[in-house]
C-alpha cells in the first residue's frame, strides 16, 4: 500500500476523549502496520497546560486502554510517544502565531518539508475561529506544501446552519482541503457494500423496483447517552445518527454505478440519491416519523435510568434517543420501494445492518413453516459479527412440499488473518492521501439536512407530535412498529449474532 507523504499532523482538542481513545490509538496501529510517513510528527494542541513529556506519557496510557492490540509491545509505545509533542494555547490569533513558530521548529527539526493537517477534535463551535486563525497566520495556505483541515460532525444543527459552515469555511479554504468525517464510511463493511453491489454480476440485476420489496436499515445500540448528555440532548438521534450515518448508508445502498472509483465519482451517486428523497411534508411526519425516548427499566435485575434521569439532561427533555423513519427515492431504480430506517439508544443489542427484502412469487405454490409467507432477505451486516445472510426457502425432507426458510451465511471472521482495520485508521490515511472518496462532500451534507428539515420544523412547531416512551432493553416503541405493520409486515429484529433473530439479545 502507498505511503503518505512526510507530514505533521496537529489535533486540536488532543486533551479530549477523541484523541486518546481513536486518534493517537489509531496512529500508533498506523505505525504498527509501517503505513506512516517516513518522517512525521504528531502535535496535541490545547488549552490545559500540560509539557510534551506528560503528553506522551497521557497517550502512552490511552494506547494501552484503547488499542485494539490486547497487549501492545512497550517498546513499540516507546517508540511511537517520541513523535509526539504539545502546544497549549487558546483559540487567539497571537496564539496561532505562536502555534506557527512551533510548527516551524518541529518541522526544521523532523525534516517535514511543510505538508500539515489539522484535526478539529474540539466542539463544533470553535471550528469557525480555528479556520480563521488558520487562514490569518497563513497556516492554511498550500504554498510550501499540502495543508488539510479535517472536521467531525455535527456539521452545523439543521439546513441553514450547515449551509453557512460550508460557506464561512469556504471563504477560508478550499472544498478539497476538507474532510468531514463520518466514521460509518470508514467501517470496513460499509465500504464493502459497494463491491458486494458492483463486483457482484448476480446482485445488480435485481437491485432495482422491480425485484425489491422495501429496504430497512436498523443501527441498534444498546448503550444510554453515558456521559454526553450535555451534547446529546442539544441533539438527538435525528442529528447524531440520522443526518449523516444513515442516511450515507441509504446513499451507498441506492446510488447508480459509478462511472469510476473517482472519490467524486461516487460522491456524485450518492448525492443523486439524497437529492432524490422524496420530501416529507410537515403535516406528514406523524405519519412517516416516530420518535421515542428510553424510560428507566429493569434488565436481568439491574436497574437502567431514563434518559430524562441522565447525567446534563433536562428532566423534563424531548429530545428523542430513538427515530425511525418511511419514506422513498423518487427516480427510476426505486420509484414506489419503501426505505425504513431506524436508530436507538438503550436497545437490546447493538447491531447494524441492511436488509434487502425481495418480491415474493407471483404464485404460492408450496405450503410454508406456521403459514409464513416465503421472503426472500439478504442481510448486509455492518457490525458486529460483520458478514452477509441471504435468506431463501428450500424443501423440507419428507412428504409433500414444505418449504422452510433457511440461511446461508458469510462472516468476516471467518477471512483468517485479515485484521478488519478500525473506521478512525482507515480514514486517517485517507487523508495523509489526500483521498476523500469516503468524507462526506458539502453539497451532501446540506441535501441530507434539506431532507430533514420539514421533520425538524413539525417536531419544533408542533408539540402534539408525541415522544413515545420505551423502556430501555426493548426494540424502541410499539408505534415504530406501525410504520410497517400497516403493511402487514414487520422489522427485523436482530441479535450480535449475524444467523440468529427474535432472540432475547445481550443489553
Ligand atoms: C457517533 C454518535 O457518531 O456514532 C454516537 O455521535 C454513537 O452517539 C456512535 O454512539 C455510534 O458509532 P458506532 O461505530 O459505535 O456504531
Amino acid at each position: 500500500m502507498e505511503n503518505p507523504k512526510n507530514l505533521i499532523i496537529v489535533i486540536f482538542g488532543a486533551s479530549g476523549d477523541l484523541a486518546s481513545r481513536k486518534l493517537i490509538p489509531a496512529i500508533f496501529s498506523l505505525r504498527t502496520q509501517k503505513l506512516m510517513p517516513e518522517k512525521y510528527a504528531i502535535l496535541g494542541v490545547g488549552r490545559t497546560k500540560i509539557s510534551t513529556e506528560e503528553f506522551r506519557k497521557k497517550m502512552s496510557e490511552a494506547i494501552v486502554s484503547f488499542s485494539e492490540e490486547k497487549e501492545p509491545d512497550k517498546n513499540r509505545i516507546t517508540a511511537f510517544a517520541e513523535d509526539l509533542y504539545y502546544f497549549s494555547m487558546d483559540n487567539s490569533l497571537s496564539g496561532f502565531t505562536e502555534l506557527k513558530s512551533y510548527l516551524q521548529e518541529i518541522d526544521d527539526k523532523c525534516g517535514i518539508g511543510g505538508n500539515y493537517i489539522f484535526y478539529m477534535a474540539t466542539p463544533p463551535s470553535i471550528y469557525e475561529v480555528i479556520a480563521v486563525n488558520l487562514a490569518k497566520t497563513g497556516l492554511s495556505d498550500q504554498q510550501s506544501g499540502f495543508r488539510r483541515v479535517i472536521i467531525e460532525k455535527p456539521f452545523g444543527y439543521d439546513f441553514e446552519s450547515g449551509q453557512k459552515l460550508n460557506s464561512t469555511l469556504h471563504e477560508l479554504i478550499t472544498e478539497d482541503q476538507i474532510y468531514r468525517i463520518d466514521h460509518y464510511l470508514g467501517k470496513e463493511t460499509v465500504q464493502n457494500l459497494l463491491v458486494t453491489r458492483f463486483a457482484n454480476g448476480m446482485f445488480e440485476p435485481l437491485w432495482n423496483r422491480n425485484y425489491i420489496d422495501r429496504i430497512e436499515i436498523t443501527s441498534a445500540e444498546s448503550i444510554g447517552v453515558e456521559e454526553r448528555g450535555g451534547y446529546y440532548d442539544s441533539s438527538g438521534a435525528l442529528r447524531d445518527m440520522v443526518q449523516n450515518h444513515l442516511l450515507q448508508m441509504v446513499g451507498l445502498t441506492a446510488m447508480e454505478p459509478p462511472s469510476s472509483l473517482d472519490p467524486n465519482a461516487i460522491r456524485n451517486e450518492v448525492l443523486k440519491v439524497f437529492q432524490s428523497l422524496q420530501p416529507i411534508k410537515e403535516e406528514d411526519v406523524p405519519k412517516h416519523v416516530i420518535r421515542g425516548q428510553y424510560t428507566g427499566s429493569l434488565i436481568r435485575g439491574e436497574c437502567v435510568t431514563g434518559y430524562r434521569y441522565e447525567k446534563d439532561v433536562a428532566v423534563d427533555s424531548r429530545t428523542e434517543t430513538y427515530v425511525a423513519i418511511k419514506f422513498f427515492i423518487n427516480n427510476w431504480r426505486w420509484g414506489g420501494v419503501p426505505f425504513y430506517i431506524r436508530t436507538g439508544k438503550r436497545l437490546p443489542t447493538r447491531v447494524t445492518e441492511i436488509v434487502v427484502h425481495f418480491k415474493q412469487t407471483p404464485h404460492h405454490l408450496f405450503q410454508r413453516e406456521f403459514g409464513k409467507l416465503s421472503s426472500n432477505q439478504l442481510i448486509l451486516r455492518i457490525q458486529p459479527d460483520e458478514g452477509i445472510l441471504l435468506k431463501f426457502d428450500m424443501k423440507e425432507p419428507g412428504a409433500g412440499f414444505n418449504a422452510k426458510n433457511v440461511s446461508m451465511d458469510f462472516h468476516y471472521k471467518d477471512l483468517t488473518n485479515i485484521r478488519v482495520p478500525s473506521a478512525y485508521e482507515r480514514l486517517l490515511h485517507d487523508v495523509m492521501l489526500g483521498d476523500s472518496t469516503l468524507f462526506s462532500r458539502d453539497d451532501e451534507v446540506e441535501t441530507a439536512w434539506k431532507f430533514l428539515e420539514p421533520i425538524q420544523r413539525a417536531w419544533a412547531k408542533n408539540p402534539a407530535i408525541k415522544v413515545f416512551g420505551y423502556p430501555a432493553g426493548t426494540w424502541g416503541p410499539e408505534h415504530a412498529n406501525d410504520l410497517v405493520e400497516g403493511e402487514g409486515l414487520t422489522w427485523r429484529y436482530p441479535c450480535k449474532n449475524l444467523a440468529d433473530e427474535e432472540l432475547y439479545c445481550e443489553l
